[in-house]
């Protein structure tokens, strides 16, 4: 079987955590690094977190990158009341004893790109995209080497998280979105619509705790933290499992429908700064530019969630 390169750009952030534990699981993946960003906590925090996680996956081997503390323009929002002040709040984790890898994530992300045949390795950012922006920005070259984006973000029907109007990662920097959605690369869009209808309901979170498994305990220990804010806020059966959606798509694609159109990145207006503004009725003639997820099977989902975590 011929596995699927990426790279992991993060934030985490419990379901930053438990995409990195989908992917680490799946052995169709080859998870080339994971570069942490500053978005749910700052940047020191995402990269010991992704550290912890890729010890409770057994993987020590994984390289784990710093890479921007700030997004381009803006200064950091992060989200400490949804994820804890850890970012990975719930359960007890121990310190991080792998290393982190001295070369700057953006570094790692440019060297990589380039080292590799075109069209070979897909970036899977979980969080703010300032990192994959100033890879684009430093490296030109590589943007058309990349197979494809696929990452969590935006929203339309579902409007907006952080804010009315704009989804966290693309809120916290806006800058760099609209460089990563004027980039040209194949994106596929996991926004608030399709994750909203990812929802930790409680028989599968317990499924998650029933694997009688440390990650599986995590897991649903995590869930029981960060869902207490999204179920309060919407009133929901449970929070909206944001980015594994990202890891599931490369793994069965067929879970997930949407439509190939016009995204563009409000970056003037501070009352709609960060609106992933998504052409989905075909109302203007603006060229498609990313493949925009509406749609989820969601019990294939954690059906494939649930068994790939078993595996760890
Ligand atoms: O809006 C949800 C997104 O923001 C998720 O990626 C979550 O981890 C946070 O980064
Ligand atoms: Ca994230």
């Amino acid at each position: 079987m011929s596995r699927r390169k990426i790279i992991i750009d993060t934030d985490p952030g419990q379901d930053d955590a438990v995409a990195i534990l989908l992917a680490l699981a799946s052995p169709e993946l080859d998870v080339l690094g994971v570069t942490a960003v500053a978005g749910n906590v700052p940047l020191p925090l995402t990269e010991r977190n992704a550290r912890i996680v890729c010890e409770l996956a057994e993987r020590p081997d994984v390289k784990v990158f710093a890479g921007c503390d700030a997004p381009l323009e803006r200064a950091l929002v992060t989200a400490e009341h949804v994820h804890g002040k850890t970012g990975l709040d719930g359960p007890q984790l121990p310190d991080p004893v792998m290393p982190l890898e001295a070369q700057h994530a953006v570094d790692f992300i440019i060297e990589t790109v380039r080292a590799e045949p075109n069209d070979a390795v897909t970036l899977c950012p979980l969080g703010p995209l300032t990192n994959i922006a100033t890879a684009f920005q430093r490296a030109p070259d590589i943007i058309e080497k990349v197979a494809e984006i696929v990452l969590m973000g935006g929203a339309y029907f579902q409007v907006g998280n952080i804010t009315p109007a704009a989804e966290f990662n693309i809120y916290v920097d806006p800058k760099a979105a609209d460089i990563v959605f004027k980039s040209g690369i194949d994106i596929v869009v996991m926004g608030l619509d399709v994750t909203h209808k990812a929802l930790t309901t409680r028989p599968r979170v317990e499924a998650f705790r029933n694997l009688g498994t440390e990650p599986g305990r995590m897991v649903a220990e995590w869930t029981d933290f960060f869902e207490r804010f999204d179920k309060e806020k919407y009133g929901s059966a449970g929070a909206p499992l944001h980015d594994p959606c990202v890891i599931a798509y490369l793994l069965k694609p067929e879970l997930f429908t949407g439509r190939h159109i016009n995204v563009e990145i409000e970056t003037q207006s501070e009352l709609t700064m960060g609106m992933t503004v998504a052409d989905w009725w075909g109302v203007t003639d603006r060229a498609p530019n990313a493949m925009f997820i509406g749609d989820i099977d969601a019990d294939g989902f954690f059906a494939l969630l649930t068994e790939r975590i078993a595996r760890l």
